[in-house]
């Protein structure tokens, strides 16, 4: 049985010198916690139906909770840290402090509206009804844009609303944006961008202070390292300082003399972002034999 309650959760697990982290116990963004998570050596022993897990390889408890109970528990501090949508920090209305952006499970909320409507813009929503889980984002966000709508919050399935003639237009999470077009809707505008987010508890300790900068710590040298590539690469030894400026790496990159004259082998790190460009404006100047390495682990 799971056991939802925050005092009984507080009452087995106060005391304890661990960093109890609150997650979600399964959605979108359960999986892709679970691997930074174990990227980041800190893997915790999942089961089904399991409420609380342990971590061996360091000092963690990890909560299984529902997504929309995680900023609540934290601000409570029955857990301490909690990883969870922005959507769902802000939605909770609690001014919680995020410690880091995460960078997955990426989304938007938007409105949406049935594909046929000619949409003349925001005034469409004005005297209609409009569906969603995030009744206090959108009504921030008519009330800022000066829309009368009538909002009827429901916790799931909102995009089946308009169809059986519910609501003329939903507030939802839009990511691949196919639970739209399979359900004969349009976006037309979009309020917020939302990624996975660790907020963090207003009440810490010394101790778990120390380990939420030790897990920090290395969340970021996973994440940087998904975001970079290694790079070597042969290059003509007068060509060297133009490629260096193109590929300055962490400190340098490193420079090592081939067996044969006027040549050099350069070993460096390119951010993701600028990969294709990069490597096009190298080969220009010359470079050749280029291999491309995924990074594990990066530590700057
Ligand atoms: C959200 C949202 C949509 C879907 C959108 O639901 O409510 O149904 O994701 O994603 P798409 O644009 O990639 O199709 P979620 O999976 O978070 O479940 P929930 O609504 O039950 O929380
Ligand atoms: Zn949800």
């Amino acid at each position: 049985m799971l056991v939802q309650d925050r005092n009984s959760i507080s009452l087995h697990y106060f005391n304890m010198n661990k960093l109890r982290i609150a997650i979600q116990k399964s959605g979108r963004l359960s999986d892709e916690t679970l691997k930074l998570m174990s990227e980041a050596g800190v893997a915790v022993n999942t089961g089904q139906g399991k409420l609380v897990a342990s971590c061996s390889s360091f000092p963690l408890e990890a909560l299984f909770l529902r997504d929309d109970d995680i900023p609540a528990y934290v601000n409570d501090g029955v857990a301490d840290i909690g990883i969870v949508g922005e959507n769902g920090v802000k939605e909770s209305g609690l001014n919680l402090r995020i410690a880091e952006k995460l960078g997955f499970s990426s989304c938007r909320l938007s409105l949406a509206v049935p594909k046929n409507i000619d949409y003349p813009g925001l005034s469409y929503f004005n005297g209609k009804r409009i569906a969603t889980s995030y009744p206090v984002i959108l009504k921030e966000f008519l009330t800022k844009h000066k829309i009368t709508a009538e909002i009827h919050s429901i916790s799931g399935s909102v995009e089946i609303a308009p169809g059986i003639g519910l609501a003329e237009g939903i507030f939802d999470i839009v990511s691949s944006g196919s639970t739209l077009i399979s359900n004969g809707l349009k976006e037309v505008e979009t309020v917020m961008r939302s990624e996975a987010v660790l907020v963090v508890s207003p009440a810490l300790d010394n101790i778990r202070i120390a380990l939420l900068d030790k897990l920090l710590f290395r969340f970021r040298a996973v994440q940087k390292a998904q975001n970079s590539k290694y790079i070597l690469l042969n290059a003509p030894d007068d060509k060297l300082k133009d490629i260096i400026a193109l590929i300055p790496g962490m400190k340098s990159p490193t420079i090592m003399p081939l067996a044969i004259k006027g040549w050099s082998s350069l070993h460096s790190v390119v951010n993701e972002n600028d990969f294709w460009e990069v490597i096009d404006r190298i080969k220009e100047l010359g470079a050749q034999g280029i291999l491309v390495i995924p990074i594990e682990k990066m530590i700057v």
